[in-house]
């Protein structure tokens, strides 16, 4: 029922290589509530020896948090058994979403991609890229349920792996998916995988396989600022930037896809595989009557023989990922070496949050109770506990990391908005990162009377005041919807247009400006309230949200901590980079 991280180490090619492996078992059979069999003490891990493994984080001061009292009161069970139950439902969904994106676009792409085109699957490439499959994946289920059906992954897989110990981000066409072209959702995700590499300075690989735009929906990719142009656009600004961008040719670099390569500052092509043009060997012919192959109008021997458009000619795929990681071995970054600070797990297990992940607001419990098993040794250090309780603010370490919580505890009231604005600038002046954990309250408050007219604006104004602290507060900032992400107060607590580093929803999350079954407030007609309402039960489920990527992934409750500590080891990265300074100039090729 606990994390065991095993390492070992093995030799890779002439690299020595360092894997970390984290399995976790969930048995909620043996111990489950709902059996009536174990209930409260059995997840409260009294006398657990502090977890083995070690963190890389710099000294901190000695600190001794309270430890918060995570047990489950009898009052508590029905709401748990309905939460889990609720949950249950939402994993599977989870799996079933999770199946369906592994199958790429399908046995006859598959079929075609190996056999035919005798190239390697995205998974195995990137199998090949990372030092182990221990990545962090972004928005996996992006491009499913879309109103043009759905698109695996939405053709293209990002996230952020290790290269020979070195973060970095990765955007890897799947051609089995249409030919790798792209959708407006592959655009958009592309562009959030740049957006979160600029933020988080994490060199970039691209590994390019694609047809180019997908010209069914041109108008939807073509000509707007965040379409695919602005792909080229954060290629030259990154460059600036000094966040080193890296592209391996492993297919074709079609239209658009062509300039990927020729803006990195490093690029790799694998011959017979890998070939870059504006118009392919199709459009020569309709343009001119030639016949011409795709090798000789834009491969992997012209391209480094003669165009220099590449530097490095591969003669297979694994060379070109054998390139690659030796070129992010030659970026200026100096790693510190891991130090022996014990890492304390949390005192209850991850495990329960699968019953404190609340099926609806009026099924939260204090969120405390998350709190407690998400924080090292279940420590969190409490601001302002007696004022505007109704949001939990306070300090807590994470795999050794100081971070600041801000979380919704029921209705962010003028009080608890207030607290928000002085915690966040709390942590802002202190440079420490902060996790929104978002559950807001379903209904905005109705005007009846003057003086809840007055009420009401004070709250505006503090939830304003509260917007404005997070907006501006300069420190990595992580979002995770653990419940309800409705209105504004989603803003003020670091919503998507409030540019969290991350923002991730558990499978229970529900994102839409009203929660549904509260909408009689605003229509009148039973029928139209009915119709709303059913349109909001659809529209606001995590899996709709993380379709059309509002997010960066749905992310299971047990496996939050796991996610958070690496997204925060992921943003420190920056700090060892050696010279950050902006350049004066982009970087220019040939
Ligand atoms: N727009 C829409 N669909 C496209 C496409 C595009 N640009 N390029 C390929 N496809 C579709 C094909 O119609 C095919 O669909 P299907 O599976 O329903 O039959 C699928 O993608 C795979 O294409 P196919 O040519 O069979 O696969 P392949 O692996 O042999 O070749 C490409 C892939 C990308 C090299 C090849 O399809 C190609 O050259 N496409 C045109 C590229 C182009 O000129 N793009 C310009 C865009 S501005």
């Amino acid at each position: 029922m606990y994390c065991c991280v095993l390492r070992s180490f093995q030799i890779k090619g002439n690299k020595l290589k360092h894997l970390t492996r984290a399995s976790f078992s969930i048995d909620h059979c043996a111990h489950s509530p709902v059996s009536g069999s174990l209930w409260q003490p059995l997840t409260h891990r009294t006398h657990q020896p502090a977890a083995s493994h070690r963190c890389v984080s710099s000294r901190r001061l000695p600190s001794a948090f309270p430890v918060i009292d995570g047990a489950f009161q009898p009052a508590h069970r029905h709401v748990y058994e309905a939460n889990l139950r609720n949950s249950r439902i939402c994993q599977q969904k989870y799996l079933e979403h999770k199946e369906k994106v592994m199958k790429g676009g399908g046995e006859n792409a598959i079929a075609r991609h190996t056999q035919r085109n005798r190239k390697v699957l995205v998974r195995d490439r990137l199998r090949m890229l990372l030092d182990d499959e221990d990545y962090l994946e972004l928005s996996p289920f992006a491009g499913l349920g879309l109103p043009y059906g759905d698109i695996p992954a939405a053709g293209c897989l990002t996230g952020i792996g290790k290269i020979n110990g070195l973060w970095c981000m990765f955007s890897a066409n799947d051609a089995t998916v249409k030919g790798g072209t792209a959708y407006p959702i592959t655009v958009k995700k592309q562009l959030r995988a740049q957006v979160v590499a600029m933020q988080n300075r994490l060199p970039f690989v691209y590994l390019v396989d694609s047809g180019g735009a997908f010209l069914p929906l041109q108008s939807e990719i073509f000509p707007d600022k965040n379409h695919g142009g602005r792909t080229f656009y954060n290629e030259a600004v990154m460059s600036a930037m000094k966040i080193p961008q890296v592209s391996v040719v492993c297919g074709s670099c079609t239209a658009g896809g062509a300039y990927v390569p020729t803006m990195s500052e490093e690029a790799v092509i694998v011959h017979r595989i890998g070939t870059i043009f504006l118009g392919g060997p199709p459009l020569v012919k309709a343009a001119t009557g030639e016949e011409v192959s795709p090798e000789d109008l834009g491969g992997a021997r012209l391209h480094s023989e003669v165009s220099g458009c590449v530097d490095h000619f591969a003669i297979a795929e694994n060379e070109a990922y054998e390139y690659t990681r030796n070129i992010i071995s030659t970026l200026n970054y100096e790693l510190p070496e891991e130090d022996d600070t014990q890492v304390e797990e949390p005192l209850y297990s991850t495990d329960d949050l699968m019953g404190l992940a609340p099926r609806c607001y009026n099924h939260s419990m204090d969120v405390r109770l998350i709190v407690s098993r998400l924080t090292d040794g279940s420590r969190f250090q409490e601001f302002k506990a007696r004022y505007g309780t109704t949001l939990l603010t306070g300090f807590a370490r994470i795999e050794g990391h100081q971070i600041g919580i801000v979380a919704n505890n029921g209705e962010l009231t003028y009080e608890a908005s207030l607290k928000g604005s002085h915690f966040v600038q709390l942590c802002d002046q202190r440079d420490i990162p902060l996790i929104f954990m978002q559950n807001t309250a379903p209904e905005p408050a109705h005007t009846l009377s003057q003086t809840k007219a007055e009420s009401n604006t004070n709250r505006l104004k503090a939830q304003g005041s509260m917007m404005s602290a997070v907006a501006c507060a300069s420190v990595p900032k992580m979002t995770v919807v653990i419940g309800g992400c409705h209105g504004g107060d989603s803003y003020a607590m670091c919503g998507r247009a409030f540019d969290p580093n991350f923002l991730f929803l558990w499978p229970n999350a529900r994102v839409s400006i009203l929660a549904p079954g509260h909408s009689d407030a605003f229509v009148q007609s039973e029928e139209e309230i009915t119709q709303i309402n059913e349109m909001l039960e659809e529209e606001s489920s995590a899996f709709f949200s993380t379709g059309r990527l509002w997010d960066d992934g749905v992310i299971l409750p047990q496996d939050t901590r796991k996610v958070l500590s690496k997204c925060l080891k992921i943003i420190k990265q920056q700090e060892y980079q050696l010279s950050r300074e902006k350049m004066r100039t982009p970087f220019l090729r040939l």
